[in-house]
């Protein structure tokens, strides 16, 4: 048995991640959270559940956002994928993180990287949504702290800010 698992053939995947490549050699069935958390040391991005519900560990794939426990890594070889360390330029948060501060948009923070991501690309696609959609593009990300009504008022003063500055 212990031949065989060591026996496993591994694959290449080289990505893009947050704008660098990045290689390493996975086993078939390494799926894309743990290769960004345990072979690429991205661990920003969080594993909440194993059922697929819970949104913690939300990226985007060639600008698509991804629940990445629910993608093979092999899945992702070529692709470009930002996850939320790619959000701040240097020191400076991006407009959304700071919001999350500034509205107490989180208690334990297990789940928000995946509300930043799920939120970051509703306003790309939406830049003044209503709070119904707002609750609705948030609905695949599960927070057992905050009862979501900061998480909400976070994206909309996320929202404001941007427009100001676009
Ligand atoms: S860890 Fe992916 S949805 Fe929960
Ligand atoms: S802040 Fe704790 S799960 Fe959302």
């Amino acid at each position: 048995m212990a031949d065989a698992i060591a026996g496993v053939a591994r694959t290449q995947v080289t990505v893009t991640v947050n704008g660098q490549e990045r290689s390493g050699n996975v086993e078939p069935r390494t799926l894309l959270v743990h290769f960004l958390r345990d072979d690429l040391g991205l661990t920003g991005t969080h594993v909440g559940c194993d059922t697929s519900q819970c949104g913690a560990c939300v990226v985007t794939v060639d600008g698509v956002t991804t629940k990445s426990c629910t993608k093979l890594a092999v899945q992702a070889d070529g692709c470009s994928i930002e996850t939320i360390e790619g959000l701040a330029d240097g020191t400076n948060y991006h407009p959304i993180q700071d919001a999350f501060w500034e509205k107490h948009g989180l208690q334990c923070g297990y789940c928000t990287p995946g509300m930043i991501m799920s939120a970051k690309a509703l306003l790309e696609r939406n830049p003044d949504p209503s709070e119904a959609e707002i609750r609705h593009e948030l609905e695949g990300n599960l927070c057992r702290c905050t009862g979501y009504q900061n998480i909400v008022k976070s994206v909309q003063y996320a929202a404001e800010k941007m427009r100001g500055a676009g």
